[in-house]
């Protein structure tokens, strides 16, 4: 009875102490006919790096749509850091997204803007979480230089390579300091040595930052290196859990398929 006492305690505390920092409950979303997710689920603790793998055309980029607030979900419930972000007002909510970074699919730069000035655009956006900042120029070099491009400062998107953009797009994101980066994508369009440089960074990152990390791929590469959950998307639901080994090593035909 002591025993059995002491390891039910000892559990609720190791649960305890993870802290929840995304939780979506029965998530679904709907176009017309397209029923996209039937009651998706997902938990994301402190510190981790959670993979999310689906089809394209799967419903992830909706996913995180929903999570940031840029698509309404038809119901279920989304928590960032244990608040529920579908009934926030719009000037909690806003103050919210600053814990959270968002990497588009795709770079989704500022064409006609320098790389400081696209750096420069988050940090006016949400003046109030940094106080009167009057030289913003020390934040952006700091950013630049977590990415190892400090010298593109002044150049235009167009300048640089899809490798470069996308290292200054997740600049842009670590400008604010987020708690959460959620990555739609990271490696998508990208030769596979560039796409690995990027994983690398994703990682530096994550130690450099302390943040959590929701990882959307469709590259098994990707979530074998960066992974230490994941998630499959299938019809809409988390169809499976598991480590990127318990998952590759899985009988079930559909699951298969993705490590083909
Ligand atoms: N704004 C929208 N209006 C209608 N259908 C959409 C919209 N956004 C996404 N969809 C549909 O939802 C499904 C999932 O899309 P998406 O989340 O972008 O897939 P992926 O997993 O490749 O990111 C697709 O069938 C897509 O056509
Ligand atoms: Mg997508």
């Amino acid at each position: 009875m002591m025993n059995l006492n002491q390891n039910i305690l000892e559990k609720t505390e190791k649960v305890a102490s993870k802290k929840l920092m995304l939780e979506i409950k029965d998530l679904k979303k709907s176009f017309g006919n397209n029923y996209v997710l039937n009651g998706f689920n997902l938990e994301l603790y402190e510190g981790e790096n959670l993979v999310i793998m689906g089809k394209s055309g799967s419903g992830k980029s909706v996913m995180i749509k929903c999570l940031v607030g840029l698509m309404e979900p038809d119901s279920g419930s989304i928590k960032v850091m244990g608040k529920d972000i579908t009934i926030l007002n719009r000037m909690d909510l806003d103050e919210l997204r600053t814990e959270i970074g968002f990497l588009f699919q795709g770079s989704a730069l500022y064409d006609s803007m320098t790389v400081k000035e696209n750096l420069e655009f988050p940090l006016r956006r949400h003046k109030h979480k940094f106080g009167h900042i009057t030289d913003t120029t020390q934040l952006v070099i700091e950013a630049l230089q977590s990415v190892g491009l400090a010298d593109t400062i002044d150049l235009m998107p167009a300048e640089l390579s899809g490798g470069m953009q996308r290292r200054v797009a997740l600049a842009r994101t670590l400008i604010l300091k987020p708690r959460i980066i959620l990555y739609d994508e990271p490696t998508s369009g990208l030769d596979p040595i560039t796409a690995k440089e990027i994983i690398e960074l994703m990682r530096h990152i994550q130690g450099q930052y302390k943040t959590s990390s929701l990882i959307i791929t469709h590259d098994v590469d990707c979530a074998r290196v960066v992974s230490e959950r994941m998630i499959l998307l299938i019809d809409g639901v988390n169809y499976a859990e598991g480590t990127f080994a318990e998952l590759k090593a899985s009988k079930d035909e559909k699951i298969k398929a993705f490590f083909k």
